[in-house]
């Protein structure tokens, strides 16, 4: 399939009484084999994305295609080629870990037979088998999530959505999905992720669309957008007492700088030419008889490049 796994043109929803568009125009091909992600702050569209196309949410206008199959005209098909793994604990409280999946199988058509083999082999690859004859209650947060990853991919789904799938979850739980849904793409997976976590985009993602109110800004490698930000170092300093008049000094003063932020107590820089930068600001801090607090250096983020698009930051 050229056109990618999945395909979206003018994909697009107005909720019914709203004056504005949730999801706007959306031009989108995701490949078979990847990890995209959709990144975006709160309220940019990545939810209503999602949802159109797993069949939840219907497009107001344009169109989505799954596995080449229309998503609005076929919703019962197109169900068979996803797996969605939602926000919300949805496995069902009546039934053992095991017969989660059981059930799941016989709901997707799978034969008495297959869906037993399928359930007891994954309880076993997501380290679940120990759970299978107990109640869901008995589940912690992280295995209860993973108990969902392994029912949404019994099936065998072409592409496995997850809506912020490590909102809320501690460092560590994080962690040990992140190396979970890296394994299901190195057999073979294709996996959309809606995150609003840069690092999560940048670490997970092969490919990452970058959205705000509704709108796709940018669509890249995470290596690809972060050299669109033109500069290899971002340098903030801090200044002691009022920093008025600083931006436009090291706007002036140090070579290479593409851009100057201000940010709490003081500015942000992004320099193209890092080579000796530190002592090149601190010079350039002395000529102006600026004192400084703070300095610290780093590498243009997906925050950097989220700021350069749209002028505000990612994080609220
Ligand atoms: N069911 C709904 N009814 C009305 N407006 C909605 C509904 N769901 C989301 N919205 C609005 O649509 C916009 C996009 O929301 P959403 O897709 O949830 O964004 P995200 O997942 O990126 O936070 C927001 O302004 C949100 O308030
Ligand atoms: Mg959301």
């Amino acid at each position: 399939m050229a056109d990618g796994i999945i395909h979206t043109e003018g994909l697009t929803k107005v909720y019914p009484g709203a004056d504005f568009k949730a999801v706007d125009g959306l031009d989108l091909r995701v490949r078979r084999g990847e990890i995209f992600g959709l990144l975006g702050p709160n309220g940019a569209g990545k939810t209503t994305t999602a949802g159109m196309l797993t069949t939840r949410v219907i497009p107001t206008s344009g169109t989505a295609l799954v596995g080449g199959i229309d998503v609005v005209a076929h919703p019962a098909l197109a169900k068979q080629l996803i797996g969605v793994v939602s926000q919300q604990n949805t496995l069902d409280r009546q039934l053992t870990c095991w017969e989660n999946l059981y059930f799941h199988g016989r709901l997707f058509g799978i034969g008495a037979k297959e869906s037993r083999r399928a359930a007891t082999d994954l309880l076993e690859q997501f380290q679940l088998g120990k759970w299978a004859d107990k109640s869901v209650y008995a589940l912690s947060g992280g295995m209860a999530q993973r108990l969902m990853v392994a029912r949404s991919i019994l099936h065998r789904p072409a592409v496995l959505f997850m809506d912020e799938p490590t909102a809320g979850l501690d460092p560590q739980s994080r962690l040990a999905l992140w190396e979970l849904l890296g394994e299901l793409n190195r057999a073979g997976q294709t996996i959309l992720l809606t995150t609003h976590y840069m690092e999560e985009a940048d670490q997970l993602c092969h490919r990452v669309a970058i959205m705000d109110r509704g709108r796709m800004l940018a669509l890249d490698t995470p290596a690809a957008l972060k050299a669109t930000v033109g500069a290899d170092t971002i340098v903030t300093v801090r200044t002691v007492g009022e920093p008025a008049g600083l931006a436009a000094h090291f706007e002036r003063e140090v070579e290479g700088t593409t851009r100057v932020r201000p940010v709490d107590g003081g500015v942000e820089l992004h320099i193209a030419r890092a080579d000796g930068v530190v002592p090149r600001v601190v010079a350039a801090a002395e000529r102006g008889g600026f004192h400084l607090a703070d300095l610290s250096v780093s590498e243009p983020t997906l925050e950097t490049v989220f700021i350069n698009l749209t002028g505000k930051e990612l994080r609220d």
